[in-house]
């Protein structure tokens, strides 16, 4: 377990260090891996497969790692991994054993932790959820893809994120719209600045985290079972707010400082596409 979360850690950071010193070029090919594990004719689980197995014969254990945790993600079985192994073995000889060894054994660890309550602090969950994350904030594509996107993640990935959306201000700078989501139906699709979480959030252009929904006298609510709400702004590189992340729970007083800045960390990311 340890290993995956140093694995995890490492490469969030060395990531963040390259991308920040990266020119044209450099990102230009960081956009061009991660476009080429997205789901095309072949879908996402046959792609890392084929990541693994390519990773093994040129025996680069990062990316062994890497592919490790996606085909994971991706739903591939155990069955199906040691076939992608016992290929890698018989296409790379036996100079890939000591890397099978190594495959064999993060594997396992991965399956161990995906058996427990697989994170056991936020500051875990949320490392991890940044490696998907990462490529949705750095490889191209339009803006209603990339938020959808950020959207599923956040919702599959986080359990008391049991609503997530965006919402964009209109051309008049007083109304927000609703963009991406995943969650329930809501009749709230155009919000009034100053009107409920997100209105007032729209004002301040502050984080607005609310434990408890039912203290809020001016609050819209979108679902009976929603306890609690977080609002996050977005701004634009000239600094203008243009967006907000809403994010509703069904508990009670679930987000923390470490959501606020987790939620602010992908905001802030998202500067640069409006
Ligand atoms: N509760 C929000 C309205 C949006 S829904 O949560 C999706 C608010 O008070 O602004």
């Amino acid at each position: 377990m340890e290993n995956i979360k140093r694995f995890i850690s490492e490469r969030e950071e060395l990531n963040k260090q390259t991308l920040d010193f990266a020119g044209k070029n450099i990102k230009r090919f960081f956009n061009l891996d991660m476009n080429c594990y997205k789901a095309g004719v072949l879908d996402k689980k046959i792609k890392e497969m084929l990541g693994l197995s390519s990773s093994m014969v040129l025996r680069c254990d990062d990316c062994i790692s890497y592919h490790l945790l996606e085909c994971h993600k991706a739903g591939v079985s155990n069955e199906e991994i040691e076939e992608v192994f016992s290929i890698a073995l018989i296409v790379g000889g036996s100079i890939v054993i000591p890397h099978l060894r190594r495959a064999v054994k993060f594997w396992e660890e991965i399956n161990i932790m995906s058996q427990k309550d697989k994170f056991k602090t936020k500051t875990e969950l949320f490392s991890y959820i940044k490696i998907s994350l990462e490529k949705v904030l750095s490889e191209e594509m339009g803006l209603t893809d990339r938020l959808q996107m950020i959207c599923d993640i956040l919702s599959q990935e986080v359990k008391y994120y049991n609503w997530v959306g965006f919402y964009l201000t209109k051309d008049d700078k007083q109304t927000l719209v609703l963009g991406p989501y995943v969650g329930d139906e809501t009749e709230h699709k155009e919000i009034p600045f100053g009107k409920g979480i997100c209105g007032q959030t729209a004002v301040t252009n502050q984080t607005f985290l609310v434990p408890d929904v039912s203290m809020q006298s001016n609050y819209l609510s979108c679902s009976l079972n929603t306890k609690a709400e977080i609002v996050v702004p977005v701004f634009n590189k000239n600094n203008e707010f243009v967006a907000e992340l809403d994010i509703d729970s069904h508990e009670i007083n679930p987000f923390n400082q470490e959501d606020k800045d987790f939620l602010e960390y992908i905001c802030e990311s998202l500067k640069s596409y409006f």
